[in-house]
C-alpha cells in the first residue's frame, strides 16, 4: 500500500471532445453522414488525469494545464473534480481558447482525431516554475505531447529533480530531442508511435518487432519502454527486464483514450507499488475496459471495475 499522502501529477491537455459516429471513415473530400454527436471531456492529460483519479485509492492526483474562460473550461474541470482530481494547477488564459477534438468514431472502434489546442499551447515553462511544488510533492508524473515540447521538457525536468518517477505517452507522436528522452523514466508508445521514435513509418507491431524495437528506443534515453500493443497487451523492457503482459480480447466500441488509461492505470500502480506484473496487468485491464465504452473520460472505469474484470480474467 502506498503512504496516504501519495501523489500522482499529470502535466498536459485538456480538450472538450465533439464526437461524432459514422459507419466508416471518410476519405480526404469525401463527405459521409454521421451520428450520435456527443460533447465528452477529453484531451491527453485530462483523461490520464480523471482516470487515475478513478482508479487511485489513497493517492491524491492532481493536474496541471491551462484552459481558456468559457464554459468548456467549466466542464473540463468539473469532470476532473468529479474524478476526485485536484485542478488547482489548471489556470485560465485570456489569450486562447480551451482546446477542442473533433473525433469521428467507426464502426469497429477505429477513429480519427484533429486537435486544436487553444490554451494547451499556451502552457509555457514559466507556469511549470509557477507550480513547482506539484512535483515536489509527486511520486510519480505523467506527461503526453499536447501541450508545447519545451514545455514538456521543463515540466519532465523538474519532476526529474524533484525526485518523481517521469512517464511519458509520446502522443501525438513526434520524432524527440534526445535531451529530453533522457528525463523519461519510463516512455509509453503504442506501435505507430514506437514506429515514429525511430524514424520509421507507422505499421502493424507484432511482439518479437516490439522486443527489438524497445531495445532501440531504450538506447534514445528513456530508462525502462513499455510497447502499448492492444489487444496483444504490452512488452515491457529495461536494463535487466523484458516481460510481455497479454492483452485482453474485448468487444471494441471505442478506442478513444484507451492509451490514456493504460498510463493513468499504470501511474496509479507505479504510485501504489505495485509488483511490475501486477502493474502492467492493471493497466492492460483499465484499458482493455475502456475500449468497449463511448468516449474519453467516460470511458475510464473505476477501481472496482478493474478489480472486478481481473478476477472474472482469473477465474476462467
Ligand atoms: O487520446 C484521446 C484524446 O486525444 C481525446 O480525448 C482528444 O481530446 C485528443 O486529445
Amino acid at each position: 500500500m502506498s503512504s496516504p499522502t501519495a501523489t500522482l501529477s499529470v502535466t498536459g491537455s485538456l480538450n472538450m471532445d465533439f464526437v461524432v459516429q459514422v459507419e466508416r471513415l471518410p476519405a480526404p473530400g469525401e463527405t459521409v453522414l454521421g451520428h450520435g454527436f456527443r460533447m465528452i471531456p477529453g484531451g491527453k492529460g485530462a483523461n490520464q488525469a480523471c482516470a487515475a483519479g478513478k482508479l487511485a485509492r489513497g493517492i491524491r492526483v492532481r493536474m496541471v494545464g491551462r484552459v481558456g474562460y468559457d464554459p468548456f473550461a467549466d466542464h473540463l474541470k468539473a469532470s476532473l473534480a468529479a474524478a476526485g482530481v485536484d485542478v488547482s494547477s489548471v489556470h485560465a488564459t485570456h489569450s486562447q481558447p480551451t482546446g477542442i477534438a473533433e473525433i469521428w468514431v467507426e464502426r469497429a472502434g477505429q477513429n480519427s482525431i484533429v486537435v486544436a489546442s487553444g490554451a494547451n499551447g499556451e502552457l509555457s515553462p514559466a507556469d511549470i516554475e509557477s507550480v513547482r511544488n506539484v512535483y515536489l510533492s509527486s511520486s510519480v508524473s505523467l506527461f503526453q505531447l499536447e501541450t508545447p515540447l519545451n514545455t514538456v521538457e521543463a515540466a519532465l525536468r523538474v519532476a526529474r529533480e524533484a525526485g518523481a518517477m517521469t512517464v511519458l505517452d509520446p502522443a501525438p507522436a513526434r520524432p524527440l530531442p534526445a535531451a529530453l528522452l533522457a528525463l523519461v523514466d519510463v516512455l509509453t508508445p503504442n506501435e505507430s508511435e514506437a514506429c515514429i521514435l525511430l524514424g520509421r513509418g507507422p505499421s502493424r507491431v507484432g511482439l518479437e518487432e516490439a522486443r527489438e524495437m524497445s531495445a532501440e528506443l531504450r538506447k534514445l534515453g528513456p530508462r525502462a519502454v513499455v510497447v502499448k500493443l492492444g489487444d496483444q497487451g504490452c512488452l515491457y523492457a529495461d536494463e535487466f527486464t523484458q516481460l510481455v503482459s497479454p492483452g485482453f480480447k474485448v468487444e471494441a466500441v471505442d478506442s478513444t483514450a484507451a492509451g490514456d488509461t493504460f498510463n493513468a492505470a499504470l501511474g496509479v500502480a507505479l504510485c501504489e507499488k505495485m509488483a511490475l506484473e501486477a502493474a502492467l496487468r492493471f493497466a492492460n485491464a483499465a484499458a482493455a475496459i475502456s475500449v468497449t465504452r463511448l468516449g474519453a473520460q467516460s470511458s475510464a472505469p473505476s477501481r472496482e471495475e478493474v478489480e472486478a474484470f481481473l478476477s472474472e480474467r482469473r477465474s476462467h
